[in-house]
């Protein structure tokens, strides 16, 4: 528009010098300063002209053609032009280097046409202005220190070296600025960063870039530029702690949170969110007791955890964050199993001796007795003990090894097997107990004779028998068994009767009495002998 409007003053000129070619008279320049108060004398041209009175009287003053108002006006008593309105010269000749105000003086006698040319000056009466009062720039923090960033440049109407001729910024640790003016082109200005950026320490950094034209006394604008500093997965997770330690009891249930690991990571965005895992290389998989939610970090109780098969865990793992490529953090937790009196004692016996003679001394050893307790501490703990009152006692050989010794008289005729029910309890909370019996049988010693039912024995044998008729069989008991309770019987000769033998004899086994002659009643009535009956023992009775 600025350009279309130009022209048309210039056509109008030109119209204007061709009608009054013949009659034109030089033309008259005048200078005044844009805005300058009404009533101001631009110039005289009653003066300039030579004017006389008369023409003063009927001259006509008017704008060459275009303007919308009549800026200017004339004194017909002394020929004074002066300004009747404001001049605002951005208004009238927005963007030319020069503006004028065209004013043609038309006399009438003679006709006459005289043109004034008013060169209105800039004043600075505008200040620099930007587009934008505030604008943003993403910077990375991975930026090299020397790395350039255009900024907008700013606008002011004025012109000259009124117009904008440099820029500022304010005092600020990372950024400097370039200012590049080239002759009369407006100057503008790039950020030059002087310093590694850290988002982490400052993720924003407030700028204010200050314009300012050349007039006197200057005059400014400002930009605020709000440089975000774009994050860059500079930042590794971090473990709250080196360690874990924690404590778990053993047999805890399947879900019981053990711990919450805990990284954090400075960064923002994805390159800041962690992802938890267990690290590969433990003795142990710990995925087979444990589970890690790999978002919230709980380590919870998966499997079966049994102190007696493992009463520690080591356990690696790892902060990763989602940034590309990853950082990672490690830490270790360390699980130790608290102990649990989930095992009851255990009773072993050996080296038991059954049966055991009846003739065994006191402190005889009949067994040995081991108690094991697979828990620990207090809950591992045992005493052991006889229930029941038996002739045998337990002697502690040493911690859990016992003796189990005969403690009184034995006798296999009166009890032959005994159960021997041995005790063991552990101190644990609440406690457990193991019950063993041992069996013991006693053996026979042949410390019983065989006994007659009598000690007189009466035969009735009628006369005249026949030879080798059995009379009578002797009968013994013995309380010992086998051997020792098998008697075998024998006549004993005596000096008083001395044809005992040939009268009859005894079956040494069978303790059949068999006569060796037929009686005579008339001549014997009666006749005694002794018996004697032996069992088989060693020695016999
Ligand atoms: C010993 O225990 C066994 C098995 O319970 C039983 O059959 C037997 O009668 C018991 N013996 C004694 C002498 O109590």
């Amino acid at each position: 528009m600025a350009a279309r409007t130009r022209w048309d003053n210039m056509w109008i000129l030109i119209f204007t010098l061709f009608c009054f070619c013949d009659r034109s008279v030089a033309q008259i320049s005048y200078t005044i300063s844009e805005e300058v108060d009404k009533g101001r004398v631009v110039g005289n041209v009653a003066k300039d002209l030579n004017l006389s009175v008369q023409q003063l009287q009927n001259m006509d003053l008017q704008m060459a053609s275009g303007y919308k108002k009549r800026y200017f006006d004339i004194n017909r008593e002394s020929g004074a032009i002066f300004v009747c309105e404001r001049i605002d010269r951005e208004e009238l000749c927005p963007n030319l280097a020069k503006c004028f105000l065209n004013i043609e003086a038309i006399l009438s006698n003679p006709r006459s046409l005289h043109r004034i040319e008013v060169l209105i000056n800039d004043i600075n009466d505008n200040a620099p202005f930007f587009l934008e009062e505030a604008i943003t720039v993403d910077i990375s923090e991975a930026s090299h220190v020397g790395e350039r960033h255009p900024l907008p440049v700013a606008h002011d109407a004025d012109v000259g070296t009124n117009s904008v001729k440099t820029y500022k910024l304010n005092t600020n640790e990372y950024f400097s600025l370039d200012i590049q003016s080239a002759g009369d082109q407006s100057a503008s200005a790039e950020l030059v960063l002087q310093k590694a950026l850290d988002r982490e320490k400052e993720p924003v950094i407030e700028l204010i870039l200050t314009a300012v034209d050349g007039g006197k006394p200057p005059r400014a604008g400002t930009l605020q530029i709000k440089v975000n500093v774009l994050d860059v997965n500079d930042n590794s997770p971090v473990f709250s702690k080196p360690l874990y330690k924690v404590q778990v009891t053993e047999n805890a249930n399947v879900g019981t949170i053990l711990l919450t690991l805990s990284a954090t990571d400075l960064d923002e965005g994805v390159n800041g969110q962690i992802v938890y895992s267990f690290t590969e290389g433990a003795r142990l998989n710990p995925e087979e007791i444990f589970s890690l939610n790999k978002n919230s970090g709980e380590i919870i109780v998966k499997g079966n955890i049994d102190y007696e098969e493992n009463r520690a865990f080591e356990i690696r793992v790892q902060a990763r964050d989602k940034g590309s490529p990853p950082r990672s953090a490690h830490s270790k937790v360390l699980v130790e199993v608290i102990d649990v009196n989930d095992n009851a004692p255990e009773i072993l016996v050996s080296s038991l001796m059954s049966p055991i003679k009846e003739d065994a001394e006191i402190a005889t050893a009949v067994a040995m007795v081991t108690v094991t307790d697979r828990d620990r501490g207090n809950n591992g703990q045992i005493n052991c003990k006889i229930t029941g009152s038996v002739p045998f006692k337990l002697k502690s050989n040493y911690k859990n090894y016992f003796s189990l010794l005969v403690d009184g008289p034995l006798d296999r005729e009166n009890i032959s097997k005994y159960n021997i029910s041995i005790e063991a309890t552990d101190e644990g909370s609440p406690e457990l107990s193991t019950a063993a019996v041992i069996a013991l049988e006693v053996s026979d010693v042949n410390d019983n004779p065989p006994r007659f039912p009598d000690s007189l024995i009466n035969v009735f044998v009628k006369e005249n028998i026949q030879t080798g008729t059995t009379i009578h069989r002797l009968t013994t008991f013995d309380s010992d068994s086998d051997e020792n309770a098998k008697s075998t019987y024998s006549v004993l000769n005596s000096p008083k009767n001395t044809q005992i033998s040939s009268m009859i004899t005894v079956s040494s086994n069978t303790g059949d009495i068999i006569n060796l002659q037929s009686f005579n009643y008339e001549e014997l009535k009666t006749f005694q002998f002794k018996v004697q009956a032996t069992d088989s023992g060693v020695p016999p009775c």
